[in-house]
């Protein structure tokens, strides 16, 4: 169910104040019940709203939406050049990007919204969002050079949310090929998908989704570990502040990535890895395990894993890493 008033309203009522059904009404130019029947939609959305007789409605409690302007701000005068489309509400930032960039879209498109209803995680998952709690968007990066070189992006991706996390005051780890942990709980993910040729040129459409506070309820649908940016910071956090921050770290580090390949960026990710020269095991695709302690990451992303049969080579795709049992 969509009502096209809701995300209106709620942006009138982020300010924190009284608003009353009158006045609703009469700025958006719709009755009184139009205007109820979208607060009653908000409030299937996990929005909490007072309604106080006399007064209006109010929120119960801060609701961080995006807005154009203050991540524009977030990103400073003109030194981040990307194209922002900030949508209220979308099924998946990925999904939509990856639309457009198949009609077009420019270098450095970035699709943001405040609620995503359908996010995609890797292997066809589901990543869990809550309005006003997450941050979800989608950049796309065009590259000259073919897919086949861009193995070691999801990596290099991880460690530019690394470096942005240090940056506000979180230190953060990665673990192969590219969560974002803390405490070894997920704060973090990140889906690229790609479109071109393997010979080039291509287009990575890089989603990255985080947790900035978790309700509950959203916990309770979360099948692992996982952990919020505010729980982590005494300040408010703001979802168009942490995201200007972000993607000034992910231009960095992946136009270093495009000039001088993932190779430059190794030291820096085993650095921040989870479990680099840890004893692991890795679930295999077809449901078996291998055993071994890591020896650190190769210039094109794969894992290298020092096992009784020698130093083999894994590449992401279906792979998961786990710590070995004790
Ligand atoms: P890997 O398979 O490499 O061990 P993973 O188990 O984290 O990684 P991914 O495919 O990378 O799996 O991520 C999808 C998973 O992330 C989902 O199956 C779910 O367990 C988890 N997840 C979904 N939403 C969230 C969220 N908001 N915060 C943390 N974790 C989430
Ligand atoms: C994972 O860990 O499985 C990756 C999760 C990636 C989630 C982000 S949220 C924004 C973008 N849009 C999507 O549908 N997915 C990514």
């Amino acid at each position: 169910m969509t009502n096209p008033l809701t995300f209106p309203i709620l942006h009138r009522l982020a300010d924190g104040g009284f608003h009353s059904g009158e006045a609703l009404a009469a700025h958006f130019k719709v009755s009184r019940s139009t205007v109820w029947n979208a607060i009653k939609h908000a409030e299937t959305l996990g929005v909490e709203i007072f309604s106080v007789r006399g007064k209006g409605y109010r929120l119960s409690q801060p609701l961080n939406l995006l807005r154009a302007d203050k991540i524009s701000a977030a990103l400073g005068p003109a030194s981040i050049p990307v194209q922002l489309f900030v949508h209220d509400q979308l099924d998946s930032t990925n999904r939509w990007l990856m639309q457009q960039a198949a009609n077009g879209a420019a270098h450095l498109s970035c699709a943001v919204t405040s609620h995503q209803t359908h996010g995609r995680g890797r292997r066809g998952r589901v990543w869990q969002s809550a309005l006003g709690n997450s941050l979800t968007f989608s950049l796309l990066w065009r590259f000259e050079s073919g897919a086949a070189a861009l193995s070691g992006l999801s990596l290099a991706v991880g460690l530019a949310l690394g470096q942005a996390f240090a940056e506000m005051g979180v230190p953060v780890a990665l673990k192969w090929p590219n969560d974002v942990l803390v405490e070894y709980r997920k704060l973090a993910g990140i889906l690229i998908e790609l479109q071109g040729d393997m010979e080039g040129p291509s287009a990575a459409v890089i989603g990255v989704g985080i947790n900035l506070r978790l309700p509950q309820r959203m916990l309770a649908q979360i099948d692992q570990a996982a952990i919020d940016l505010q729980s982590l910071k005494a300040e408010p956090v703001d979802a168009n502040v942490v995201l200007g921050v972000v993607l000034k770290h992910m231009l960095q580090v992946i136009t270093r990535f495009e000039q001088e390949g993932f190779a430059a960026l190794v030291a820096d990710w085993q650095a921040m890895h989870v479990y680099h020269q840890q004893a692991v095991r890795l679930l295999m695709p077809d449901a078996t395990e291998r055993h071994g302690v890591v020896a650190g990451v190769a210039e094109d992303g794969s894992l290298l894993v020092t096992t009784e049969a020698g130093e083999q080579r894994f590449t992401s795709g279906e792979i998961s890493l786990r710590k070995a049992m004790a």
